[in-house]
C-alpha cells in the first residue's frame, strides 16, 4: 500500500461499493492509483502496465476518512498470470489492521469487473460526470 501514490482522490457518496462486503449502510470511499495506473484511468482508455495498482478505501464516516474499514485492492500482474482476465489480481486488506485478507484471482471480484473488460476491467465510475455526487 505505501506505494500507492494518492494521485487520485475521490469521495463517492453512498457509492455502490457496499456491495464489495455486504453492506448495506451509507458508505464512502477514496480511490487511489499509483504512477503506473493514472494516466490510464484519468484517460479511461488502453489497458494497465504490469504493475499498476488501484486502491479503493473505504469509511463510514464521511468526516473521517482516514478510520478505513476495507481496503479492496487491484495490482496488475505480469502477462499471463490470469490472461483471460486482463492478469489482475484482487485482494482485500482490513482497514485497520492493513492484513491481507484475501487475495488472488479472485472469482467474486471477477464476476463484477468483468463487466468493465472495456476499460481492462477497472469501473471508473466515480469519474464519469453526474456519478456519485449528490
Ligand atoms: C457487485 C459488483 C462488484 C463486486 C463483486 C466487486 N466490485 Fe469492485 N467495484 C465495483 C464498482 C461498481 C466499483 C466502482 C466504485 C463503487 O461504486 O464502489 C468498483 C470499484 C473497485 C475498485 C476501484 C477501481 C475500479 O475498478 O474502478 C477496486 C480496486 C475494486 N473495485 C476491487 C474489488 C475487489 C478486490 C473485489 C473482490 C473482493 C471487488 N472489487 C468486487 C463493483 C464490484
Amino acid at each position: 500500500m505505501a506505494d500507492s501514490t494518492a494521485a487520485l482522490c475521490v469521495t463517492i457518496p453512498r457509492a455502490r461499493h457496499e456491495i464489495h462486503d455486504g453492506f448495506l449502510e451509507p458508505a464512502y470511499c477514496h480511490v487511489y492509483a499509483n504512477k503506473k495506473a493514472h494516466p490510464v484511468i484519468k484517460a479511461g482508455t488502453g489497458s494497465y502496465p504490469p504493475g499498476s495498482l488501484i486502491v479503493k478505501a473505504k469509511f463510514r464516516d464521511v468526516n473521517a476518512p482516514e478510520r478505513v474499514e476495507l481496503y479492496t485492492v487491484m495490482r496488475k500482474r505480469a502477462v499471463g498470470y490470469d490472461l483471460e482476465n486482463g492478469d489482475w489480481e484482487y485482494s482485500v486488506v482490513d482497514g485497520r489492521t492493513r492484513r491481507v485478507l484475501t487475495r488472488g484471482t479472485i472469482e467474486s471480484c471477477i464476476g463484477c469487473h468483468c463487466e468493465y473488460k472495456s476499460t481492462d476491467y477497472v469501473t471508473r465510475e466515480y469519474l464519469t460526470p453526474g456519478n456519485g455526487e449528490p
